[in-house]
């Protein structure tokens, strides 16, 4: 059997939580798979973690799609959800030509950074059968327009306008929301006021899936890491690892408040 997006609709309507990863090649790809994680991202943080770039601004649709085929040759329990990468949606037209490449390349679904402005592509690729998550708060490929990797949405006002550009996502078709550092308390409204799965990152233990980089969890390579990464790799194997990531994920453990943020109100 394997996650298709009506699994994790069930999971939510069940209240049960499900676990999300990065992968970037085939070995993780099979090992992803045997711990059952549900969602596997090719996401373009291969450009900092795989090929040493301090942002994801380098990283091509060809190198996801390289990468995607590569996790899609041995995952075959995951749902694999591939990014587009910086300015890769920088028109409807570029969305879909790029979603095209992503999904022949093996991806089941696109992650696609951005806020309201994303309403129009998430309309044109569900009509061509491309299923969306929405990834909103921080949004790394903005790094250098929001001043460094930060928490947002920390105000009252940037909150409702995140809140409201998800509601307007997920109105325009869009099939899970993602939202990384974030308060919790914004996390938490957002979540009572969404009907799609909300996965999370650095955004609190309110929502029906979390995601974390693989390699951060791992502690590779070993240093200082952002304060909602835990670390499972000391003293286990990998696949230790990733399934004890799973089981607190889905038993609440994991995110904790210490890997939380305090919002203003
Ligand atoms: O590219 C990525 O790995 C991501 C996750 C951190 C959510 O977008």
């Amino acid at each position: 059997m394997s996650v298709t997006i009506a699994t994790l609709n069930k999971l939510k309507r069940e209240n049960r939580k499900f676990a999300c990863l990065t992968c970037y090649d085939s070995s993780f790809g099979q090992v992803m798979s045997d711990a059952e994680i549900e969602v596997v991202l090719i996401g373009d943080t291969l450009g900092m973690v795989i090929q040493g770039h301090n942002s994801t601004l380098p990283v091509t649709v060809d190198n996801i799609c390289y990468h995607t085929k590569a996790v899609a040759s041995s995952c075959s329990y995951s749902l694999i959800m591939a990014d587009m990468p910086f300015m890769s949606a920088r028109t409807v037209e570029s969305s879909m030509d790029s979603a095209m490449q992503l999904m022949q390349a093996g991806a089941h679904m696109v992650k696609i950074e951005g806020s309201d402005w994303l309403i129009p592509h998430v309309k044109a690729l569900k009509q061509n059968g491309v299923p969306v998550c929405a990834h909103l708060g921080l949004t790394p490929q903005s790094v250098h327009a929001l001043s460094g990797f930060k928490v947002q949405a920390k105000q009252d006002s940037a909150a409702n306008h995140l809140i409201n550009a998800a509601l307007q996502l997920e109105k325009a078709g869009a099939d899970l929301i993602l939202v990384e550092c974030i308060p919790t308390n914004v996390t938490e409204k957002l979540h009572a006021s969404l009907s799609v799965p909300l996965i999370g990152i650095g955004a609190g233990p309110n929502c029906d899936g979390q995601i974390l980089v693989t390699y951060d969890i791992l502690d590779l390579p070993p240093g200082k890491k952002p304060k909602f990464v835990k670390n499972y790799g000391s003293n286990h194997s990998i696949l230790a690892a990733i399934s004890q990531y799973k089981q607190e994920v889905q038993d609440g453990t994991y995110p904790g408040p210490e890997h939380s943020f305090l919002g203003a109100s």
